[in-house]
């Protein structure tokens, strides 16, 4: 039988499966769920320092575009701070690394520069495997792309001068070049990117003429996304000589050998998770072993990247 076990920065995964930050992985029981579901590790949901109470209330819309008789679906939704105390946040995640045996992932989102090796050290302290640099949405005012990497290029160097864990920059979709971008993030310190967060966008109630869910953006994802992404991994991977995690759309296990054929060596998942439950992620395995078993692969490394060659 194929072996899916894959490392990545430096961390041993059962699977290249890892559950996506999102209300779906944000406390030690959920981190027992989706250990139990088969996913090689976790990342904890955001946690924005600035952030010191919820600001709204969470919206989820499942969006269904009506093209004749097909349909399409997009995952609309808010979802601000609920574990915004630093210290409750570093509390649960002490309480994974005691009760949960895959790696747990913490991820932080700072509005100000200078605030993110003090957070980065507090999550490391608190068992940490690794950190997600996320800097696309803590609120939805903000220019996503606007010094993405301008700013991860002055901040990696602070943190690794602080703490040793790996450091893992989560890139918005809204860049003009996400290969360029990614390179330059491997160039100030990177130990892996996260190709991608999900898109801002604007849903419109007709009948209230007004934002839906809020008086904001929001965000969409779901399986219509992996496109993009893989474009853009494919045109990474072979500038870095970092690992990528591949997110957005990945929906079934054909999803994640798409990723691992364009060049990422994981594949993170939320909508799927969050749609379907965690039970999805034991298809994505089985679904993944089927395939390599039927193409002669042993082992990941077997096949990952071979489409790039050919685009
Ligand atoms: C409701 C919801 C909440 C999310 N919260 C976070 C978050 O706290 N931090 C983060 O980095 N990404 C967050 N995301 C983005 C996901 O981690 C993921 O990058 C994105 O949804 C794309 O993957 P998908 O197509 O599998 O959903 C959230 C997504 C959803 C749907």
């Amino acid at each position: 039988m194929a072996d899916i076990s894959v490392e990545y920065v430096g961390l041993k995964l059962s699977s290249p499966v890892v559950a996506a930050p999102a209300g779906t992985t944000g406390t030690v029981d959920l981190a027992k769920v989706a250990e139990d579901s088969g996913v090689g590790a976790v990342v904890m949901r955001t946690l924005y320092p600035a952030q010191t109470q919820e600001t709204s209330l969470p919206h989820y819309e499942l969006i269904k575009h009506n093209l004749g008789t097909m349909k399409s679906t997009t995952l609309y939704s808010t979802e601000h701070a609920a574990l915004a105390d630093p210290n409750r946040y570093a509390e649960e995640l002490r309480k994974c690394k005691e009760h949960v045996r895959i790696p747990i992932i913490a991820s932080l989102g700072c509005s100000d520069t200078a605030a993110w090796p003090e957070y980065v050290k507090l999550l490391a302290q608190a068992g940490a495997d690794a950190v997600e640099l996320h800097v696309h949405c803590p609120d939805a005012g903000r220019q996503v792309a606007a010094g993405f990497v301008e700013e991860m290029a002055e901040v990696l160097p602070a943190i690794k001068s602080s703490v040793g864990i790996p450091l893992i920059p989560k890139m918005t979709p809204q860049l003009e070049n996400p290969a360029l971008a990614a390179k330059a993030l491997e160039t100030a310190g990177a130990d892996a990117v996260v190709m991608f967060n999900r898109f801002t966008g604007l849903e419109i109630d007709i009948d209230r003429e007004e934002p839906v869910g809020g008086r904001g953006y929001a965000w969409h994802g779901g399986p219509w996304s992996i496109f993009y992404s893989l474009r853009w991994i494919s045109a990474a991977a072979p500038m870095l000589n970092i690992p990528i995690a591949g997110c957005g759309g990945v929906a079934s296990a054909e999803d994640v050998v798409k990723y691992i054929l364009a060049g990422a060596t994981v594949a993170q998942s939320c909508t799927a998770i969050m749609t379907q439950g965690y039970h999805v992620v034991k298809s994505l395995n089985q679904g993944l072993i089927e395939w390599m078993d039927r193409k002669g692969y042993e082992r990941l490394e077997d096949f990952r990247g071979k489409v790039i060659g050919k685009v």
